[in-house]
């Protein structure tokens, strides 16, 4: 069974980007690759056509993650196509809940709601702190992907953390 995540943040070109290539390596380690489809979008139309911005590029590459995205505009259909919509803070959630009316809110989540402190994650954009942004993402990453390989276990055939 295919597991459709996509991330979610204003712009799409500094946390959402990292969160898909951070998560997309993390499936990697795991062996788990061929079982999710990851992607993200921003909210904003603002950057689409963008490509990653040069710090978050650099904090991941720090991190021995590589990888490139051009920003894109989340639609309706996107929402309807995956199985989680994971927001980077409430900002986002409130807009992709604007998008949907309402609806499909038992799959749209915040990603550090996964993690024991609940929060949003740090917007780099205004803290310029990308190692911040890095391990909030990280942390957020990991508390979901766990949580799901806990609830899926017998989905995904018995793998084990
Ligand atoms: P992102 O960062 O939402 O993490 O991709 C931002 C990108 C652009 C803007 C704000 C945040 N902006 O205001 O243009």
């Amino acid at each position: 069974m295919m597991i459709s995540v996509c991330f979610v943040c204003l712009g799409n070109i500094c946390r959402s980007p990292m969160a898909e290539l951070i998560f997309t390596e993390m499936v990697k380690e795991r062996g788990l690759a061929s079982r999710f489809n990851i992607s993200s979008f921003g909210t904003d139309d603002c950057e689409v056509g963008n490509p990653i911005y040069g710090a978050a590029l650099r904090e991941l590459k720090e991190h021995g993650i590589t990888g490139a995205h051009r920003a894109q505009q989340l639609s309706l259909r996107d929402v309807i196509n995956n199985d989680y919509i994971l927001v980077m803070d409430t900002a986002n959630l409130n807009d992709v809940l604007r998008l949907t009316g309402g609806r499909f809110c038992e799959k749209i989540h915040r990603l550090c709601s996964f993690t024991d402190r609940p929060r949003d994650v740090s917007d780099p954009w205004y803290t310029r702190n990308f190692e911040k942004a890095y391990e909030d993402i990280y942390e957020g990453c990991l508390c979901f992907l766990n949580k799901l390989l806990s609830d899926k276990r017998a989905a995904l055939g018995g793998t084990r953390l």
